[in-house]
């Protein structure tokens, strides 16, 4: 391997990626069944692109488990508080598990009463919001998926952090096309920098500020008590701040900056997240809305064209072509990404990734 540049990617199938987190969390006590869930929505992250929130995240994942601070056994307990809305207590368990069986509960509740709810406390972090999204439009359902996190950006006007980067994502069924919308409220999520990070790339100056409140392109500079900058000003500040009126004073979960991140094996997370699911055809067939989508996706993309623009995408499509390209070459991985990964399956006697070019 000597001689490689740090940015050479190697590739990984989805299949043998999956198999390969899973082993690493059942080698870390998390049970069977857990394990697939967990390791399906990590690498449905790496499939769409969203490479920041996927398989790369287990190191930090297996941290907080040997730390004790994330129940690798626990079982997040439902309770339906009416016919349509639930609360799932995460018991501490993955935000992953949670929130699989809380959009569960709101999809069942939606089928029968057209809207379903679910609340969520105690939880960590969950990943990528879309692979909740898609859960829901799996069963041909809307849905808005918000959580809250830890400590990233300032309120606007402050200097330090408080809020959350916590992405806000929805989602609606279309013919060819669903719309999925997955956005943190920074200008870039903070994972975005924490891979630069990893692959030793700079990231562009208007994301983050320096501990002394400068803008840096250091990833290690804004890591290191920097601040993200959110999007559009305050218009990202109150979208941050509206994650945590959804997902964290509603739940009963932490909120206004007492998340802790999942970078932080110092204590459990205690994320809320707050799930809705909706059914489309309650004033129309399924079928007329999803011409509507449709009709609504060709306007978008066929819409006139700024000087230098190629093609306009609808939200959440340019993931989904990316996931059709990396089903087939497989997803990218740099060494020190495959290295990390299998020092977490050396520690646990799991089998390293199975890359499909090995040089
Ligand atoms: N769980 C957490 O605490 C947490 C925190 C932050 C971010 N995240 C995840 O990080 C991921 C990345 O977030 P992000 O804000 O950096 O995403 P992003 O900026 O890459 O994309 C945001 C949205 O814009 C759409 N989009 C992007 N470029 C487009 C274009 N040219 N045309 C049309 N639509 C376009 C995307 O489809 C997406 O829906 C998300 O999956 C999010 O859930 C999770």
């Amino acid at each position: 391997m000597a001689g490689i540049a740090p940015d050479t990617k190697f590739y990984v199938d989805a299949q043998d990626a999956e198999r390969f987190v899973e082993s690493v969390l059942v080698g870390n006590g998390v049970p069977a069944a857990h394990a697939s869930v967990v390791a399906r929505c990590l690498v449905a992250a790496d499939l769409r692109g969203v490479d920041t929130h996927g398989m790369n995240r287990i190191p930090s994942y297996m941290e907080r488990i040997r730390q004790g601070v994330l129940d690798a056994k626990a079982t997040p307990e439902l309770k339906q508080v009416t016919p349509v809305v639930a609360q799932v207590d995460a018991k501490n368990a993955f935000g992953f598990l949670a929130a699989d069986i809380g959009m569960a509960a709101a999809i069942e509740s939606a089928k029968l009463y057209g809207i379903g709810m679910t609340s969520i406390l105690h939880s960590n972090h969950f990943g990528m919001s879309a692979w909740v999204v898609q859960k829901a439009l799996d069963a041909d359902m809307m849905s808005l998926v918000f959580t809250n996190s830890s400590p990233a950006l300032p309120p606007w006007g402050g200097k330090s952090m408080l809020l959350g980067v916590s992405p806000l994502a929805c989602g609606a069924p279309g013919k060819d096309n669903p719309f999925i919308l997955d956005m943190a409220p920074s200008i870039a999520a903070r994972g975005k920098i924490y891979k630069a990070k990893r692959r030793g790339e700079k990231i562009p100056s208007d994301w983050a500020l320096d501990k002394d409140g400068n803008a840096t392109d250091d990833p290690a500079a804004a890591l290191d008590g920097g601040v993200m900058l959110p999007m559009g000003g305050p218009k990202g500040s109150g979208l941050a701040v509206m994650m945590d009126v959804f997902s964290g004073v509603l739940s009963g979960s932490a909120f206004a900056g007492n998340v802790t991140g999942p970078y932080d094996p110092s204590k459990p997370s205690n994320v809320g997240h707050f799930l809705v699911a909706i059914k489309p055809d309650l004033f129309m067939s399924l079928d007329d809305f999803r011409e509507r989508m449709q009709y609504l996706y060709d306007r978008v993309v066929g819409a006139d064209k700024a000087a230098g623009v190629d093609r306009i995408y609808f939200p959440g499509e340019l993931e989904q072509l990316q996931q059709q390209e990396r089903e087939k070459t497989g997803i990218p991985l740099v060494q020190a990404e495959i290295d990390a990964l299998n020092a977490e399956a050396n520690k646990v006697g799991a089998k390293p990734l199975v890359i499909k070019n090995p040089s």
